[in-house]
C-alpha cells in the first residue's frame, strides 16, 4: 500500500473522523434505505450489529430493547461507547461471534463484508444465522463492485476493505444461509445492495 493511502486509512479510522466521512458520503441516505427495508420488523427485543463500529447504524431508528455491537476494532468501540450510553459494545470477530445461539431478533451487518475474504464471508453469514432466533431477520448491506462506474472505481481504490464483490456473487453466498425476503440494489456514490433474509429452517 502507498504511504499516502496508508496515512489516509489511519486518519479515517479515528472514530469521529470516520463518522464525518461516512456522513459526507451518504450514510444518512443509506440508513434511510435500511430503515425502509426493515419496515415490518423495526422493533423487538435483541438487536445485534455485527461489525457495528461506531454505531452509525443506530440512526436507522430501530426500536429494540437491547442493542449489542460486536466489532474487532477497540478504537471504534470506544467511539461507540462515547455516543451510545444504552448500547453494549463487545470486542469480537464477526466470523466467531461471542454470542450464544438463537438469541437475536435482528442481526444487522452494514458495510463489513468487503473487509472479509471468501472463507470469512461464509463464516460471517453462518454466524449471523446461528445468532438469530427462529423467525429473526438478517439485514445486510454493503457497497458492491461496479467496475463500469468511475466513481465506484475511485471509491474502491481508497477503501480499506480489499474484497469488493459483485451483488450476484454476494447473493449466491447469502442464499446458502438465508431465505431471501428482499434483495435491493441502489446507488449513492457507491453502488449498494441491501438483503433481508430469514435463516433456513434446521434440517430434520
Ligand atoms: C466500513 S466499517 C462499517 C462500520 C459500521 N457497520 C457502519 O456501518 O458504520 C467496517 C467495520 O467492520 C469491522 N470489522 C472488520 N472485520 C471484522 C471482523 N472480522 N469482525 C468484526 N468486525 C470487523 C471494522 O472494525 C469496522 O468497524
Amino acid at each position: 500500500m502507498k504511504p499516502a493511502t496508508s496515512l489516509l486509512h489511519s486518519l479515517a479510522s479515528h472514530p469521529a473522523l470516520y463518522d464525518l466521512i461516512q456522513r459526507a458520503t451518504g450514510a444518512d441516505e443509506v440508513n434511510r434505505r435500511l430503515r425502509e427495508s426493515a419496515n415490518g420488523f423495526a422493533r423487538g427485543e435483541w438487536w445485534l450489529d455485527v461489525g457495528g463500529g461506531t454505531g452509525l447504524a443506530s440512526d436507522i431508528g430501530l426500536e429494540y430493547t437491547h442493542h449489542v455491537v460486536v466489532d474487532i476494532d477497540e478504537a471504534k468501540l470506544i467511539g461507540f461507547r462515547r455516543t451510545h450510553a444504552g448500547g453494549l459494545a463487545v470486542q469480537g470477530d464477526a466470523t466467531r461471534l461471542p454470542i450464544v445461539s438463537e438469541v437475536a431478533d435482528l442481526v444487522l451487518c452494514r458495510a463489513v463484508s468487503h473487509h472479509l475474504d471468501d472463507a470469512e464471508l461464509e463464516r460471517l453469514f453462518a454466524e449471523a444465522a446461528r445468532a438469530l432466533r427462529p423467525g429473526g431477520r438478517f439485514l445486510f448491506l454493503d457497497a458492491v463492485a461496479a467496475p463500469s462506474r468511475l466513481r465506484s472505481r475511485l471509491l474502491w481504490r481508497y477503501d480499506r476493505g480489499s474484497h469488493p464483490r459483485d451483488a450476484r456473487d454476494l447473493r449466491a453466498v447469502f442464499v446458502r444461509y438465508f431465505d431471501i425476503v428482499t434483495w435491493t440494489t441502489f446507488t449513492i456514490h457507491h453502488a449498494y445492495v441491501i438483503g433481508v433474509g430469514i435463516r433456513h429452517p434446521p434440517a430434520d
